[in-house]
């Protein structure tokens, strides 16, 4: 997908959006469409809360990417919980060959101590690794082996499964938060490289929403203050939407109020039997479902009026596992999304 224009080759997917909406569930969506076109791709949390596994139905993900799905005409998806503890002893040893010295600190403590001490930290700490997935090299893959920047990236995307919008301007805002922390060194050149990636044609943030309010609202505020600080958004997908069969069912009903009379006549020709309340009560919701399709109408266009891609998941009443995951990369797949 060219993702209207905004790039031909996106490495890096941040998935975010409020709290509930399916971030999680879309996260691992995305992944699967773009490993059934052949891709390798990596799936990311962050927040060591385990949602990808149970989306997933497989084991706990660890800080070791493993393989979470296969048989995908050729592509992979691999899982990986990144979580600043280890990312810092990761990078200790790379660094500083600090071998089993790294363990030790984290046995002791110690880097809880640091990364609680400096939240800036964590982030560039788990940013470093997201970083270093994006731009690891199948030669890098080979103990001992540096790799060139001409030598095949490991994974063709990561996907991540990022914080809500509330929280995500500022864990994309690596070199903000260590402003005052660290003007030289290491940390603050690791954050220079992520800062420069995140805001690389090849990253993109995608919102995903519900038609409700709330969610909308904050969908748009964050497109606004995401371009402004210079991030590229990809995607608006809104999610659990209304099947088409119904919504053309309420466009029938919003057209031509039922006529109490008539409807209760049909009822009793079925064999229901009737009564004053019943029909009222039954105008009445049906006045009530016309009204949220109103206002769902409004809100998509609100959507459609931020100027990006539109993708829509329809809410499957079976609620989420693999085999959900598997129709909504469907979904996404015929909207466009990995046919580049
Ligand atoms: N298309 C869908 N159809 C039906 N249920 C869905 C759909 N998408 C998500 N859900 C359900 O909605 C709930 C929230 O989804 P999910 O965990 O993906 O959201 P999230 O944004 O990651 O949440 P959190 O902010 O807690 O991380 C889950 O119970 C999930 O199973
Ligand atoms: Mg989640």
């Amino acid at each position: 997908m060219t993702w209207h224009g905004v790039t031909t080759d996106p490495r890096l997917h941040i998935v975010t959006g409020k709290g509930g909406t399916g971030k999680t569930t879309v996260a691992a969506s995305l992944a699967t469409a773009l490993a059934q076109e052949g891709q390798r791709v990596l799936l990311v949390e962050t927040e060591e809360r385990q949602g990808i596994s149970q989306v997933l139905d497989v084991a706990p993900l660890g800080t070791q990417e493993e393989e979470v799905a296969a048989g995908l005409d050729g592509g992979q998806v691999w899982g990986l919980s990144i979580e600043a503890g280890a990312a810092l002893v990761e990078y200790l040893r790379l660094f500083y060959r600090l071998g089993r010295a790294g363990d030790l600190l984290h046995k002791m403590g110690a880097i809880e101590f640091a990364t609680t001490i400096a939240p800036g930290v964590r982030d560039v700490l788990i940013g470093g690794k997201i970083y270093e997935s994006v731009r690891r090299t199948t030669a890098g893959r080979a103990p001992g082996r540096r790799s060139r920047s001409e030598d095949p990236p490991a994974y063709d995307a990561v996907v991540l499964d990022a914080p809500p919008t509330g929280r995500v301007g500022r864990f994309l805002d690596v070199t903000g938060q260590l402003a005052d922390l660290a003007r030289v060194g290491p940390i603050r050149h690791q954050a220079d490289a992520i800062h420069q990636l995140l805001h690389s044609d090849t990253t993109l943030v995608h919102l995903v929403t519900l038609l409700e309010q709330l969610p909308v609202q904050e969908t748009l505020d964050a497109v606004e203050s995401l371009t402004s600080e210079g991030l590229q958004v990809g995607a608006l997908i809104v999610n659990q939407a209304r099947d088409a069969g119904v919504r053309a069912s309420l466009d029938l009903v919003a057209e031509q109020a039922p006529d109490p009379a008539r409807l209760a006549e049909q009822l009793e020709s079925v064999g229901i039997r009737t009564s004053a309340a019943m029909i009222s009560g039954l105008e009445q919701t049906a006045a009530e479902a016309v009204q949220r399709r109103d206002l769902e109408a409004s809100l998509e266009d609100a959507v459609v009026a931020a100027g990006r891609p539109v993708l829509v998941l329809p809410h499957l009443p079976e609620g989420v596992g693999p085999d959900a995951v598997r129709r909504l990369a469907a979904e996404l797949a015929a909207q466009g999304v990995a046919s580049a």
